[in-house]
């Protein structure tokens, strides 16, 4: 239920919003809803989110990152960003915070357990920051947002859990834009035979006995306005002596 909270606070741009609403895909509007945080004393996320981010996870986005709940979606929601604005005009900065999903959870009718870090930079200030930390959950809104990460490409982070050449997994980092990851194909790249990948669990896809040699992978963006399905083919492909844990730069974004 999108509400477009800050065009009525204003009122003048009400049509374009109503039919925005009708549209039924009020993309720039805001959902209302409410946040929590981390009760840890660690001031940024955390490692051992769902997402299988591991310290990534935590200092990801300078440390804005969340927990969500229905926004999850069995592992497709990790690394979407989210616009996040507490509602009490008292505390909170109009730009709020903006998250990127690293973990699941939800607490007390929460869509979002924020880092405190991100939590208390929703404060009009440091002081406003303490306050909101204080009321421990508040009102907020929210709306997806393009995730930015300049000077990056999309990169390929081999899994801990990977044994050359038995067993490939891998998380894709620093996907741009506001698009989910719908799909993703591993292809050897000596015939080019390519079979669709399974996401395995949290930010993980993996597969069993992988291909000898190089590899390439190609992935699928949800969003497009047609429907139509455009793979996303990298430049560059992961070598056949690819080791876990390592990270291997695709060679292209997305915006
Ligand atoms: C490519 O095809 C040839 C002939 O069918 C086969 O021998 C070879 O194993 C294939 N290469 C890969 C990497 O699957
Ligand atoms: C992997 O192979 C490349 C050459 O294809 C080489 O430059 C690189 O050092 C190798 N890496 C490891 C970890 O063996
Ligand atoms: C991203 O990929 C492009 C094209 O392959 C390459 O020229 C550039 O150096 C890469 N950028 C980074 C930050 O690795």
């Amino acid at each position: 239920m999108a509400l477009c909270t800050k065009m009525f606070l204003f009122l003048l741009p009400f049509l374009l919003c109503h039919s925005m609403a009708r549209a039924d895909t009020c993309s720039d509007c805001f959902t209302q809803s409410r946040a929590a945080y981390y009760p840890n004393s660690d001031q940024q996320g955390t490692e051992s989110g769902a997402c299988e981010y591991g310290a990534f996870g935590a200092t990801l986005n300078g440390g804005d990152v969340s927990a969500a709940s229905n926004l999850y979606k069995n592992g497709v929601g990790c690394g979407a960003c989210y616009q996040v604005r507490c509602t009490n005009a008292k505390y909170c900065s109009n730009n709020g915070v903006t998250i990127v999903i690293t973990d699941s959870g939800a607490s007390d009718n929460t869509d979002f357990i924020l880092s405190q870090h991100a939590f208390s930079k929703m404060g009009l200030n440091a002081d406003a920051g303490a306050s909101l930390l204080s009321l421990g959950v508040v009102g907020i809104e929210y709306r997806r947002v393009s995730c930015s990460y300049p000077s990056k490409n999309i990169t390929f982070k081999i899994d801990q859990s990977s044994n050359n050449p038995y067993y490939f997994a891998f998380q894709i980092w620093y996907q741009q834009g506001n698009n989910d990851i719908a799909a993703v194909q591993l292809c050897e790249t000596e015939n080019l035979t390519c079979k669709l990948l399974e996401r395995s669990h949290g930010a993980v896809w993996a597969v069993a006995s992988p291909p000898r040699g190089a590899l390439s992978l190609r992935m699928m963006l949800s969003g497009g306005d047609d429907g139509d399905e455009t793979w996303l083919v990298p430049p560059n492909d992961i070598p056949q002596n690819w080791t876990a844990g390592a990270l291997y730069d695709s060679g292209i974004q997305v915006q």
